[in-house]
């Protein structure tokens, strides 16, 4: 079926904000994101962890509808979104008839569970400077390099909502790779010109956890 077939059918329209549902909610349908994006999150104690950013060509929400249990994380529209919302019973229909889905489906799922791996590497760090640092290497090394270097669209307070710290926290860090010149900062994000120094600093960072300051 042609998009805006697809889209006269299952599309809907969400402002910018919408919660689309939240975490422990019964689920009974998934979503196709076709325009904006969408943040998958979860709330540990006063600190929000986006644990992904979805777009276009992404989905959410089959989860629940795969292994009949509670919403597993909370869907915000970051942008104003057209999705798809399909109930279970259409899903189904749709794998069963559509191998091709099915199989773009795992691959999705795949990139998924690495992703997931990242974030559980990153929790391994006993400290915050330890996780900001591992996660913008990570993140810099999955973005093409520029003339200048490797752009992230991130600011301290997503900075921050992506490792689960708060903004003070991440502020702090990255002055310090500010003050280090081993990254930029302006008032859309940062760039890291080498990500190589980003490790190396990352290695010190760990040396200091496990020898102690020294001198
Ligand atoms: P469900 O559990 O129904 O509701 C929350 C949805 O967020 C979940 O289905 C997945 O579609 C999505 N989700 C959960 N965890 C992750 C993750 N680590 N990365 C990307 N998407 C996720």
């Amino acid at each position: 079926m042609a998009d805006d077939q697809l889209f006269q059918r299952f599309g809907k329209e969400f402002p910018q904000g919408t919660v689309l549902f939240r975490e422990g909610e019964p689920g009974k349908e998934m979503y196709v994101v076709q325009h904006g994006r969408v943040h998958v999150s979860k709330n540990v104690g006063d600190v929000e962890k986006i644990l992904a950013t979805l777009g276009p060509g992404e989905f959410l929400g089959e989860m629940s509808i795969l292994n009949n249990k509670p919403r597993s994380a909370t869907a915000t529209c970051a942008d104003a979104c057209k999705l798809l919302v399909i109930d279970a019973k259409t899903f189904e229909a749709m794998i069963r008839g559509n191998a091709e889905i099915a199989i773009r489906m795992i691959k999705k799922l795949s990139d998924r569970l690495a992703e997931a791996n990242d974030q559980i590497q990153n929790l391994l760090f006993s400290d915050v400077s330890s996780r900001v640092v591992h996660y913008l290497a990570t993140a810099a090394e999955k973005v093409p390099k520029g003339p200048t270097g490797h752009r992230l669209e991130l600011r301290a307070p997503e900075l921050a909502a992506r490792v689960g710290v708060r903004t003070e926290q991440a502020e702090e860090v990255l002055g310090k790779l500010l003050k280090s010149k081993i990254v930029a900062v302006d008032p859309d994000g940062c760039l890291v010109a080498d990500v190589s120094k980003l490790r190396h600093f990352l290695e010190f960072l760990q040396m200091k956890a496990q020898f102690g300051e020294t001198t």
